[in-house]
């Protein structure tokens, strides 16, 4: 089958014929209908996170099941399923703790090896996946069936974008009707998050970006207020919207050291500060220590969207049927699996939301 294939840092992913390798017991086989490029797919790429390759890249994909170990019991042939970038074991610390987007499994599952190539390498697939592939060989703990008739293209962006974002909103944050929320960033996650605040009934959202698509595109999806960072300090720009207060919330969805600090000055004293984006691993953020204690703002992690995967995955799909969650939209192309890489170019020249191969 054919998949894309990360083999080193900067350099194209590579569209290889590979072999799957068997299945085991407690595996099960998804033929992929649907993969979104995600940013966090690109900053494999430029080496932020350090991924050992070869590697099939893509973490964000639903599909149908092919077929099943003789231990699985979750799914069957024939199901549709969301992959989740994080398994959810159920038995660990964390999915004993209703933290299954922490669980404890998530790098043994990205270590597997999961395909042997043309010239007998063997490659791991990212988080356990591999959706940038025909088909995937993964552990039925990173599978959730879900009962739907929604196109496949937008199932897969809830496999990421979609549960990170609206997640964020709404688990992470528990944005409160009435409030203001800041996003600062406003591809496919950000406007989840835009997506997520809407639902929660935030009475204003500022769509912080210097794209006028991704502006424009925020609009459409629930922002109330459009702030471009070329028109002056996006700090100064919220401030003189929310009576010099800053927002309730900000939500950082880029993964920079310098909009962790922005997204943290936007929000108003007393308010709550979630860093959504992902940033290098080498990254340092540096924060006013006096602030830090008087301002008596939260500073929330997320990851996952704080998502329990085999509750949220069906809830975000509920959202979609009923129309309050608008997922078409954020689905600016459609590509073949053969053109991931224009897809990260395209990413980076801030022409898409979300890229889909399908
Ligand atoms: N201020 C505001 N917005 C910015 C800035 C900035 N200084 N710099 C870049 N942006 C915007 C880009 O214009 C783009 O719209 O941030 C957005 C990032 O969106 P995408 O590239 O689509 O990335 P996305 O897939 O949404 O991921 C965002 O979340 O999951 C993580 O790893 C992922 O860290 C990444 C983040
Ligand atoms: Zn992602």
């Amino acid at each position: 089958m054919k998949a894309a294939i990360f083999v080193g840092p900067e350099q194209p992913l590579a569209i290889e014929d590979v072999t799957p390798n068997p299945p085991g017991p407690r595996d099960v086989v998804v033929r992929v209908a649907a993969s979104g490029v995600c940013h966090s797919d690109l900053s494999i790429v430029h080496g932020y996170v350090p991924l050992p390759p070869p590697c099939v890249l893509g973490h964000e994909g639903a599909g149908t099941v092919e077929s099943v170990g003789a231990d699985v019991r979750k799914v069957q042939p024939g199901d549709r399923v969301i992959a989740s970038f994080v398994p959810a074991c159920g038995q660990c610390w964390y999915c004993m703790h209703e933290k299954t987007n922490l669980c404890e499994n998530m790098f043994a599952a990205s270590m597997t090896p999961r395909v042997t190539l043309a010239d007998g390498r063997i490659a791991s697939c990212m988080t356990g996946l591999g959706t940038f592939a025909e088909a995937m060989t993964i552990d039925e703990t990173s599978v959730v069936k879900v009962d739907t008739d929604l196109p496949d293209e937008q199932l897969a962006l809830i496999g990421c974008g979609v549960t990170t974002g609206v997640g964020a909103a709404l688990n992470t944050a528990r944005v409160e009707p009435g409030s203001s929320v800041a996003v600062i960033g406003c591809g496919g996650v950000g406007n989840a998050v835009i997506q997520g605040a809407r639902i929660a009934g935030a009475a204003r959202i500022f769509a912080v970006d210097p794209v006028e698509m991704k502006r424009k595109t925020a609009e459409q999806l629930g922002a109330t207020d459009l702030v471009d960072p070329a028109d002056g300090d996006p700090i100064a720009q919220v401030q003189a919207l929310t009576g010099g207060r800053g927002t309730d919330y900000a939500f950082e969805v880029i993964g920079l050291p310098e909009t962790i600090v922005q997204a943290y000055n936007t929000a108003r004293r007393g308010g709550t500060v979630v860093v959504v984006g992902m940033p290098r691993m080498d990254a340092q953020v540096t924060l006013p220590g006096w602030q830090l204690f008087s301002d008596e703002k939260r500073l929330l992690g997320c990851v996952y969207g704080s998502a329990q995967v085999q509750r949220d995955f069906p809830r975000f799909i509920g959202l979609v049927e009923t129309g309050r969650l608008d997922l078409g939209t954020m689905v600016s192309r459609r590509i073949a699996l053969d053109e991931v890489n224009d897809a990260f170019r395209a990413m980076e020249a801030g022409e898409v939301i979300r890229s889909v191969i399908v």
